[in-house]
């Protein structure tokens, strides 16, 4: 199957990014939402970073057009139709997507793909009610699309080993690594990355540290472009909490995994990243201007302030023992995991090769008995 036409849905950052993507790369993109005004604003973002990549002699003023040209904005779900792959790229809501699978399973000719990039619900269950199912699987961008290098293959047990080889061709001509993983909540970087985040809420609640001194803790002994509250904000406040209550319900509610009441508070409270405008920090033009003051004053006072190192041995260790259980539970490969988190967000070191020598795990160790 030759794909030269792809069919997006959802025109939101994933979709729009993956529509800009799909068209830097010389495919033809669809790309659709069910408004003029979501379309007109997914343009208005699409064409800015076209732009930039213009402006900083990344590509010629004509590829730039080219581009541009090859993004078609359709308020109907039956432009898709003739796509040679549909990705969706809808809300993390399942019924949505459920109902969105079967329409475009009715609309879709049986022998083409159709992916669904979601960040945490089951794959299998997303596409349930299919007449085809053999042709659903998850393909698994990571924000912002165009830039980071990982896609996550889930194939879901009814999947068609044909149609799995046309889409991991494919998201291999969209320049991506590749890491396969069984349709498990969470899939592997959202999987491992969850107690991270979880235990960054918990050490602010805890009044062990400001939002400032955590990132800049993890950005500078993490090696990561972002500490976990930047992280956070730039995924989405809503959307983080969407997926980590999506895999905490999916494994089962385990205690470990449980949405902090901070960010349950802060999504209440609309502070949900670049977006609006302000989470954690405020932001102009989509950049952090400062930490956000509402935030501070809902943040208990700093009572037994960790150091930096203690800060990210906290972290490092969520995230190791995370990915042990995932590896135990025979998900992935350790190579997968470490591969999967280096490039699915852009962290220096993988799990397994965090800590890897005796000096650093004695380190470790030193900071959770001094905590006591
Ligand atoms: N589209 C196209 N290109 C973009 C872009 C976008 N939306 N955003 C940034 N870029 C490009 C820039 O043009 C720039 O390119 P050059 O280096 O060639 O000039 C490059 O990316 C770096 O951008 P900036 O210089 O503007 O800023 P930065 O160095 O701070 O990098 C970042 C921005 C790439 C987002 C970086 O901060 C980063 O990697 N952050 C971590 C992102 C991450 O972890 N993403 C995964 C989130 S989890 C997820 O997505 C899963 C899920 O299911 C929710």
């Amino acid at each position: 199957m030759v794909i030269k036409t792809v069919g997006v849905v959802g025109a939101g950052t994933m979709g729009g990014g993956i529509a800009q993507l799909c068209a830097g790369r010389g495919f033809s993109a669809k790309l659709y939402d069910i408004s003029k005004e979501i379309l007109e604003r997914a343009k208005e973002r699409i064409e800015k970073s076209i732009d930039t990549g213009v402006t900083k002699g990344k590509i010629t003023p004509e590829a730039a057009a080219k581009t541009k040209r090859s993004i078609a904005y359709v308020l109907r779900l039956e432009d898709l139709a003739a796509a040679d792959i549909v990705i969706e790229a809808a809300t993390e809501n399942l019924g949505l997507k459920q109902e969105i699978f079967s329409r475009l399973d009715a609309l879709v000719a049986s022998e083409r793909v159709i992916a669904t990039n979601t960040s945490s619900l089951p794959v299998q269950e997303i596409g349930a009610k299919a007449k085809h199912p053999e042709r659903i699987l998850g393909v698994h961008f990571f924000n912002p699309p165009p830039v980071m290098k990982l896609v996550e293959m889930i194939r879901p047990p009814r999947l068609d080993e044909k149609h799995y080889q046309t889409a991991k061709k494919f998201a291999l001509d969209l320049g991506k690594t590749v890491v396969e993983v069984k349709d498990v909540p969470g899939f592997i970087v959202n999987r491992v990355l969850r107690p991270y985040y979880i235990e960054a809420f918990r050490l602010l609640e805890a009044g062990k540290t400001t939002i400032k001194e955590m990132d800049e803790a993890v950005v500078k002994l993490g090696g990561v472009p972002m500490g976990p509250c930047a992280l956070v904000d730039f995924i989405g406040m809503d959307v983080n909490l969407a997926v980590t209550s999506a895999i905490f319900d999916g494994l089962g509610r385990p205690e470990r995994l449980k949405p902090a009441a901070l960010q349950e508070q802060l999504v209440k409270l609309d502070y949900l990243g670049p977006k609006v405008g302000r989470g954690f920090y405020l932001y102009r033009n989509r950049r952090a201007a400062g930490e956000n003051p509402e935030v501070l004053k809902i943040l208990p006072p700093v009572k037994n302030r960790l150091p930096p190192e203690a800060l990210w041995a906290h972290l490092k260790r969520a995230i190791r023992q995370e990915a042990e259980m995932l590896f135990n539970e025979g998900t992935a490969t350790k190579e997968d995991i470490n591969t999967a988190v280096r490039l699915g967000a852009n962290f220096s070191k993988g799990p397994f090769e965090m800590s890897s020598d005796e000096e650093n795990r004695n380190r470790d160790r030193h900071y959770f008995s001094a905590e006591k």
